[in-house]
């Protein structure tokens, strides 16, 4: 089978596409065919070498998955053979073929297509988790995401809306802040441009901002933790932007706020059940039409490098997609 591999750390055109044998499924586990791979910027860190799992070489990149079940280990049950399903591997499903674990597996409706389905798992799954299990958002409270056309960025308007937030979209460009726009933000700042604590003062009013959803860190974090409400809440979801800020404490004891750390993943494995149940509202939210799944590009297979420059190259709206 087709696989793209990762035999040594580098940016995205070091990476190979080979002929390796196909997996079999071991015990508990079931054998899919790939139709599309979701790619998410951890992919861009993951082959670099600066993400915090290196998985031995030589791995295949490629956290989401869609596709069909080919066969089923013993003791595999809750899936069978010709089952569409999408999946969450950390890494590894950029290729024809993987072997993974039944209870990493959800079975889809057969109207949602390959491409918008595979990109559902890790960035709306994270974003739910965040905003539901860590945040603890509240309809009517305000909602402030950076990176707001980004695939975590793009999920937080969305769900943030079902959840009866008001949403702030911040983003580095106009083209950016209309797309949020078109997904329901109410209020945008292009944080490229104008000061982000003048404008989050102004939008959050003499109350302040209740959650802030920050996939980018750099130097946004500070003037966005600044803008926190008394009891406001700030999740800590990633660093697109590279630097890892260095935040005063003080800020956490002058209004009471929290700082709270989002780990999906390593949720997902101590939670499998919450995990489930959660992405079951996302599947029933996408097939009500109330989140778009939105793809900006799909790319073959052999192309996985110039999709994973969209993606560092800041210029991804929604998720870029590989067809396998
Ligand atoms: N904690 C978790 O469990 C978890 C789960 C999934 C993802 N993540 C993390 O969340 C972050 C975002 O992931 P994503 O898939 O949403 O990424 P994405 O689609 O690439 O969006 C990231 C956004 O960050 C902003 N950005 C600022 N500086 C950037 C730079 N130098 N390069 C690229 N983007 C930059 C961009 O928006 P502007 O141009 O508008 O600034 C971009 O839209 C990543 O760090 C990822 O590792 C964490």
């Amino acid at each position: 089978m087709k696989a793209v591999l990762c035999t040594h750390y580098g940016p995205p055109e070091a990476l190979k596409l080979a002929d390796i044998d196909a997996p079999r499924a071991g015990p508990g586990e079931a054998l899919v065919r790939i139709k599309a791979v979701a790619l998410n910027f951890f992919d861009t860190l993951l082959i670099a070498g600066k993400y915090q799992h290196k998985p031995p070489f030589p791995f295949s990149p490629g956290a989401e998955f869609a596709g069909i079940v080919e066969g089923v280990g013993s003791g595999a049950a809750d899936v069978s053979p010709g089952d569409r399903v999408i999946g969450y591997s950390g890494w590894g499903a950029a290729r024809e073929l993987v072997s993974v674990s039944v209870q990493r597996l959800i079975k889809i409706p057969d109207r949602l297509d390959f491409e918008r389905a595979a990109g559902l798992t890790v960035t709306y799954g994270t974003t739910l988790y965040a905003l539901r299990e860590r945040a603890g958002l509240k309809p009517g409270e305000s909602l402030v995401v950076l990176g707001a056309s980004g695939g975590t960025g793009l999920a937080t308007i969305e769900l943030g809306k079902i959840m009866g937030a008001r949403v702030i979209a911040c983003a580095s460009s106009d083209d950016k802040l209309a797309f949020a726009r078109e997904h329901g933000a109410d209020e945008i700042v292009n944080y490229d441009r104008d000061d982000l604590r003048g404008a989050l003062k102004k939008l959050g009013g003499e109350r302040g901002i209740d959650v802030v959803y920050d996939p980018v860190g750099g130097r946004y974090a500070e003037p966005a933790l600044r803008s926190l409400a008394w009891l406001g809440r700030y999740l800590v979801v990633g660093f697109a932007a590279g630097e890892i800020p260095r935040i005063p404490l003080n800020l956490a004891l002058l209004k009471s706020c929290d700082i709270r750390g989002v780990s999906w993943g390593a949720w997902t494995s101590r939670e499998p059940g919450k995990q489930r149940s959660l992405m079951a509202d996302i599947l029933k939210w996408t097939a009500e039409g109330r989140l778009s799944a939105h793809v900006q590009a799909v790319y073959p297979l052999s192309e996985i490098a110039a999709a994973l420059d969209v993606l560092a190259a800041r210029k991804a709206m929604g998720k870029i997609v590989l067809r396998v």
